[in-house]
């Protein structure tokens, strides 16, 4: 990792701060005096900055149970990122794995770990992700079976050159209603990419309409009671399935 990042991870200090700690030669890499932000560095190098030797903080793996109106960005944009929830130093250096739209509640990950969110997001993984969703329209039973066989082939969404990939689409056991009105409208869905606003477009593209969306489940990783606005830290099983 470049010498400027490794400070950064193992202090409170930002890039720039960093960066001006450097070039004030108050950093030393195995004895020597370092300057070169770029400097490749690993975790068995001696670093200190003052004569204190700094520890390399490991990567951070959270959950969130994002509500309505807050947005998968790095930035506040109209609505408050969903960062603003995650109560941690330097919460805005972490990236979302697997954005949701603005609307959409439910499961999101972050990290600053970019290969593990490469591991959760890169359709070449097929992770799977589950989302409850209602529906403008109610599905009765012959018209679910249609449907069931529809996006397991694949569906072709508009300006995309290549088919949906196989997802499956199950009714909501009467006990498991999150609306015990919904019976005909609360489906599942499970997909393994993340085309821009895909659950949405396939239900548009059957000439339905989804008027609420919710994440619950990512890989084995699961929203459970998690309550909305909430967040924690991942524990060491769950980071290990997409080490
Ligand atoms: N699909 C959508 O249409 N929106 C989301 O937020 C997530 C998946």
């Amino acid at each position: 990792m470049r010498l400027d990042k490794f400070i950064c991870k193992s202090t409170e200090l930002t890039r720039t701060e960093a960066k001006k700690v450097l070039k004030s030669g108050e950093v030393r890499v195995n004895g020597d005096v370092a300057k070169n932000a770029a400097m490749q560095v690993h975790e068995n190098n001696t670093i200190t900055i003052d004569g204190q030797q700094l520890s390399a903080r490991g990567s951070r793996y959270y959950i969130l149970h994002k509500v309505v109106d807050s947005i998968c960005s790095n930035v506040d944009e109209g609505y408050p990122s969903v960062l603003n929830f995650i109560e941690v130093d330097k919460a805005f250096d972490l990236h979302i794995a697997g954005r949701l739209d603005a609307d959409t509640t439910g499961l999101v990950l972050l990290t600053d770990d970019g290969r593990w969110s490469h591991n959760v997001i890169s359709p070449k993984k097929q992770c799977q992700k589950t989302y409850r969703v209602w529906l403008r329209n109610g599905i009765d039973d012959d018209k679910l079976a249609v449907l069931v066989t529809k996006f397991a082939q694949g569906l072709q969404l508009q300006g995309e050159d290549s088919l949906t990939r196989p997802a499956i689409l199950t009714r909501v056991a009467a006990e498991d209603l999150l609306d015990e009105q919904c019976y005909k409208s609360e489906v599942l869905l499970t997909i393994t990419e993340g085309k821009y606003h895909q659950v949405k477009r396939m239900f548009a593209a059957v000439g339905n309409r989804v008027v609420r969306l919710h994440r619950e489940q990512i890989g084995a990783i699961v929203l459970g009671d998690l309550a909305p606005g909430e967040w924690r830290a991942l524990s060491p099983d769950e980071i290990a399935l997409f080490s």
